[in-house]
């Protein structure tokens, strides 16, 4: 049975920057050292300057991910999670602390992850189809192999017909798959989503979710998801990281045991998801009565 408790670190009390690469950081990555990392953050802390101060975001964040692992990230808002997916994908460097991919140090270069930001950022000005392309453009692709390659998913992708509109006549739920899509299409085996289904209804949501984990079983991509809603953090991944407030550590791991493939009526209103989001609750609350920010 999957336990929380025995695996949130201590409560820091000297603020020291562990050295990346320790025995120490390593166990508290989630590892255990059962499978090797694919995608591996170690010790990674961040901290700011700005015009107005200094903003310490994230400290001593480590996390894996082996290949074909989808792993959630669950955390306050401002606690750092954005900036913790774009050191992993090389778009920050972090202060301290590194980032590897099949234990080869990564930090700062783009490219080798596929990253669905925050917001879709969809450019109005282009259609959907040429929105989706992006990705294949900047990588060299000629425009009109980019553009059959990504017509073949629109499909799959639930964009057929749509190809030629621009994002403003999109759904929300489209808007995200089309960004889903510009994700998938870099061709990366490793995809970071910062809360790729933020802006959605329940129903919508749930509908994604459950999309999303029929495209993770087709593809056997490796993803790191970040979420601030715990029944998505655990229906749709294998190990669950939560966060402190800012700045942003990792105050417990759990794994999440449950058969695939998942169906989400089945999955969330069983009694093996009620207890592991019983343990995710308890472990969010614990976290923020430490108040540590
Ligand atoms: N470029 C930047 N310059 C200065 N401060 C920044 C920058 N980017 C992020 N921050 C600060 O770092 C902290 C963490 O921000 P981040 O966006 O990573 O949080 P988050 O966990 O993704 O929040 P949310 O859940 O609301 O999306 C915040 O206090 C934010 O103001
Ligand atoms: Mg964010």
């Amino acid at each position: 049975m999957s336990k929380l408790s025995h695996r949130v670190p201590e409560p820091v009390v000297e603020r020291e920057y562990a050295p990346p690469g320790t025995l120490e950081t390593w166990e508290q990555d989630g590892s255990n050292g059962r499978h090797l990392p694919l995608l591996e953050a170690r010790a990674v802390a961040k901290t700011f300057e700005g015009a107005h101060g200094t903003v310490e975001a994230l400290w001593n964040v480590s996390i894996v991910a082996a290949a074909g692992e989808f792993v959630a990230i669950i955390g306050p808002s401002g606690c750092g999670k954005s900036t913790l997916l774009e050191i992993l994908a090389g778009l920050g460097a972090p202060t301290s602390g590194t980032v590897l991919i099949d234990g080869v140090e990564t930090v700062g270069r783009v490219g080798a992850v596929g990253h669905m930001p925050q917001k879709d950022l969809l450019l109005p000005w282009r259609s959907v189809l040429d929105n989706t392309i992006l990705g294949l453009e900047v990588a060299g692709t000629p425009r009109k192999r980019a553009r059959q390659e990504a017509m073949g998913w629109f499909p799959r992708f639930g964009l057929e017909g749509f190809e030629e509109h621009y994002p403003a006549t999109l759904s929300g739920g489209m808007r995200q798959r089309a960004s889903l899509l510009r994700t998938f299409l870099s061709g990366r085996n490793i995809l970071v989503l910062d809360e790729p289904f933020g802006a959605l209804d329940a129903l919508t949501r749930a509908q994604m979710q459950e999309w999303l984990l029929g495209i993770q079983d087709e593809f056997h991509k490796t993803i790191v998801l970040v979420t601030h809603d715990v029944d998505e953090a655990l229906y749709l991944s294998d190990r669950v990281y939560l966060m402190t407030a800012r700045p942003g550590s990792i105050s417990g791991i759990l794994d999440v045991p449950l058969d695939r493939p998942r169906r989400y009526e089945q999955i969330v209103t069983s009694p093996e998801f009620m207890k592991l989001k019983r343990s995710v609750l308890e472990g969010l609350k614990q976290r923020s009565a430490r108040g540590r920010t």
